[in-house]
């Protein structure tokens, strides 16, 4: 169906960055990588897998393939307001202006707006799937589904849910009302259903029971917040006395399954990691998020050497950017400050956190199968990149790539100009965005080749 020849980069499990010139890709009609081969063998690629030549699309020397972005983190209803608070921690931001904004979302319309600028933002910056947390309202969290389906984005939802509310009251539901709703929630085949306690915090014993049950019972998807920030988890310390740590009380109510993703982990001990890496569960790294609201900074390193699976979040609007480029850049940041204080830390390389925003991201929501890199079988879930549009590095690789000898020269600029983009450049470079073989932006243009 889809056949392009050009330079694509991806990551494996074995290699954390991978480029791959002159290579040739073939996608099926159901979407799926049916093969990838190299351009110099078009001719006996097009006998064996029987197409035309001509069919062929031949990227641009400026132009390359990459894997979607994976934001395993984000909330769909604090969109409005990313970017105006920079001033709170945690607790008091929450109060202040997630609390009373979420709480309009029972307006369907209002709803409508935000979750379709929401869905549309992120697929241009290149996001191919999102794991989004809605508000309380399962009829505006059944929009957000059908949004993201009519968009075509890979979307992951959870209707939030929440019995204890302190501070705005009327946001906040009864134990009974946020599990029959939630029932009626994971019944809709539209979006991925995703249990999704709001907190520890914001959920008293009895519910974080019942959704644990919900979760098995019809083998769901979990996504909560963790460790994000020392305040909550004193508080999660005096709320649930009987618990050894704030893991043990998600853990207690089968919470942290293989197919549960927390958020943040900023402040986990060791043996809380041990647990991550028994039960499956993964985190969701969100720097953008953990800066603003100083919150702390998750030591990625020591995550990954517990073998606990992580990817990268935006955390919108704890975080003010929805670009996963914003986390890849931030996720570098938190791991240098972390060498900075501690010059025997090893900081991220590139590559690795390239890899943590694709890949990681897939393996983190447990969707490695269908989605995260360029494998035959998988979806094709890619950006076409063009790094001569505008805000491109294209200039500077004609005047000033480095040069490191005749035969390595081109994958050089090619790295140059792939490191450059992600570092500096926007979607006003991603050219091209496919979910499952299907073009999902531009918008404007037929949703299918
Ligand atoms: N913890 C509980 N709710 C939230 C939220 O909406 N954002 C962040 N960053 N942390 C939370
Ligand atoms: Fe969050």
């Amino acid at each position: 169906k889809i056949k392009r020849v050009g330079t694509f980069v991806h990551s494996t499990q074995q290699t954390a960055l991978q480029v791959q010139e002159d290579a040739l890709l073939g996608v099926d009609t159901e979407g799926k990588i049916a093969f990838i081969g190299e351009g110099k063998k078009l001719e006996a690629l097009s006998q064996v897998f029987q197409f035309s030549p001509s069919e062929v699309t031949q990227l641009t020397e400026h132009e390359f393939l990459m894997p979607g972005l994976v934001d395993t983190h984000i909330h769909a209803c604090q969109y409005s307001y990313a970017g105006t608070a920079l001033d709170l921690p945690l607790l008091q931001w929450l109060n202040t202006y997630t609390f009373p904004v979420e709480s309009r979302f029972k307006d369907l319309e209002f709803a409508r707006r935000v979750y379709t600028h929401v869905v549309k933002r992120t697929l241009t910056n290149g996001t191919t799937t999102a794991c989004y947390f809605a508000s309380i309202h399962t009829d505006a969290t059944l929009l957000l589904g059908q949004i993201a389906n009519d968009f075509g984005q890979r979307a992951l939802v959870g209707k939030v849910c929440m019995d204890r509310n302190d501070s705005v009251k009327h946001y906040r539901e009864s134990i009974q009302e946020s599990h029959d709703e939630t029932c009626r929630w994971v019944s809709y085949p539209l979006a991925k259903p995703v249990v999704t306690p709001r907190f520890a915090l914001s959920c008293s014993r009895e519910l974080l029971e019942q959704l644990g049950k919900i979760a098995k019972n019809n083998n769901l998807h979990i996504q909560s917040h963790i460790s994000e920030n020392k305040e909550e988890i004193q508080l999660v310390k005096e709320l649930f006395p009987e618990s050894e740590s704030y893991t043990d009380v998600y853990h207690k109510y089968n919470l942290l399954t293989d197919k549960t993703v927390m958020a943040h982990g900023c402040h986990l001990s060791d043996k809380e990691l041990a647990v991550f890496k028994e039960t499956g569960a993964s985190l969701s790294h969100c720097p953008n998020s953990n800066f603003s609201l100083c919150s702390g900074v998750l030591n990625v390193r020591n995550v990954l050497k517990h073998k606990v699976k992580l990817g990268l979040g935006t955390d919108v609007a704890g975080g003010y950017s929805s670009s996963m480029l914003d986390a890849v850049r931030r996720t570098l940041d938190a791991s240098k400050i972390l060498t900075i204080q501690d010059p025997k830390h090893e900081t991220l390389s590139f590559e690795e956190v390239f890899r943590l925003a694709t890949l990681g991201g897939s393996q983190a929501l447990s969707l490695d199968d269908q989605t995260g890199n360029f494998e035959v079988g998988k979806d094709f879930d890619a950006l076409r990149v063009n790094v001569a549009a505008p805000g491109g590095p294209i200039d500077l690789i004609h005047s000033e790539g480095p040069k490191v000898g005749i035969q390595t020269l081109i994958v050089v600029h090619f790295m140059f100009a792939f490191l450059n983009w992600s570092l500096t450049g926007d979607d006003r470079n991603i050219v091209e965005v496919f979910v499952a073989g299907k073009k999902v932006v531009p918008f404007t243009e037929p949703k299918a080749e």
